[in-house]
């Protein structure tokens, strides 16, 4: 039943951009639970509840997508070779530096912002302003997120100059 009042042809493809960005938010969970698990030195305590903090929200927007998703009367993908086959975001090497792993995870951000901008636009053109609203508050919130380990990386870098 078509309770929503959206175009179904338009809602199809909304749903397939919310897939893909699905299967990124998985990749990118599992990397956040990798480097959980792998970060050494220094900056330990701080990482390692750093990637245990952002595992754990991004497991609420894999939750929030998914529903949305069929709230809109489709499938959410659930399986680990389909999240690998439509996701943007790579999996990543557990063998990193701290550094490399908040590189790794800013460059995760950039490619699921990116699926995130495309999710609007296609959302935009079905006037699906449900899905607007739960993926713009997702975006800015990621946005922030960048700063603040862009942040974390500059102040790093400015300690090693002086
Ligand atoms: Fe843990």
């Amino acid at each position: 039943m078509n309770y929503l009042g959206l175009d179904e042809g338009q809602t199809a493809k909304v749903s397939k951009e919310l897939n893909t960005l699905l299967s990124c938010y998985h990749v990118y969970y599992q990397n956040l639970r990798s480097f959980h698990w792998h970060v050494e030195g220094q900056n330990f305590f701080d990482m390692h509840n750093l990637f245990e903090e952002m595992y754990n929200d991004a497991k609420i927007k894999i939750d929030e997508i998914a529903e949305r998703i069929l709230t809109i009367r489709y499938k959410p993908i659930s399986t680990l070779s389909a999240y690998l086959k439509y996701s943007k975001v790579e999996e990543a090497k557990a063998e990193l530096s701290d550094q490399e792993m908040i590189d790794t995870v800013l460059e995760n951000h950039k490619q699921i912002i990116h699926c995130m901008r495309d999710t609007l636009q296609v959302a935009s053109e079905s006037k699906d302003e449900g899905t607007i609203d739960l993926i713009a508050g997702f975006l800015a919130d990621l946005e922030k997120r960048s700063w603040m380990l862009d942040a974390w990386s500059s102040k790093k870098f400015k300690m090693e100059m002086a």
